[in-house]
């Protein structure tokens, strides 16, 4: 298992490229799912240096929140609520460039500008959602979306 990071430069492509295998390099070998994410998060707040990168678990049909990095967090949000627990309820990755402008948005911090939220499904269930808020906005797009959804595929809950 790779122990340490080797932050990538170029386009945002490049950077997910570079860190993919990395990523694959700490999963690989390691059955515990909160080490595992714990490590996800970590790898895409070092490379990327967004404000807040973290995992909602859904738990008796709630999201609660797993490891992340970043500023302290709202701790259970329900389905249908905020961002998050509306990309649970639709089963589809939401990316929101002006959180203000999203109905319902939770604000865990006014620091906040930008999210993108990536639900995880399982047997069609959605089982967590990866969350990634960056500090200005409209810093997500389709890229981060493939590239994300690719990361989360990787895990096994
Ligand atoms: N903004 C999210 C809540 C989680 S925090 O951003 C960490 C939402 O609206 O669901």
């Amino acid at each position: 298992m790779a122990e340490d990071l080797t932050i990538l430069s170029g386009t945002r492509r490049e950077q997910y490229e570079g860190l993919i295998p990395q990523i694959k390099g700490l999963l690989d070998g390691e059955t515990d799912l909160v080490a595992n994410l714990a490590n996800v998060t970590a790898a895409l707040k070092e490379q990327f240096g967004w404000f807040w990168v973290g995992f909602y678990l859904v738990k008796e049909n709630e999201l609660v929140l797993g490891p992340f990095q970043g500023p302290v967090a709202c701790t259970r949000i329900k389905k249908g609520r905020g961002v998050c627990g509306t990309s649970w309820a639709e089963k589809k990755t939401l990316i929101v460039p002006d959180v203000e402008k999203f109905p319902g948005h939770i604000a865990c911090s006014s620091l906040s500008k930008s999210e993108i939220v990536i639900p995880i499904i399982q047997n069609n269930e959605v089982v967590a959602v990866l969350d990634v808020d960056s500090d200005e906005f409209d810093q997500f797009d389709i890229t981060d979306q493939t590239f994300l959804e690719q990361i989360v595929s990787l895990l096994s809950f």
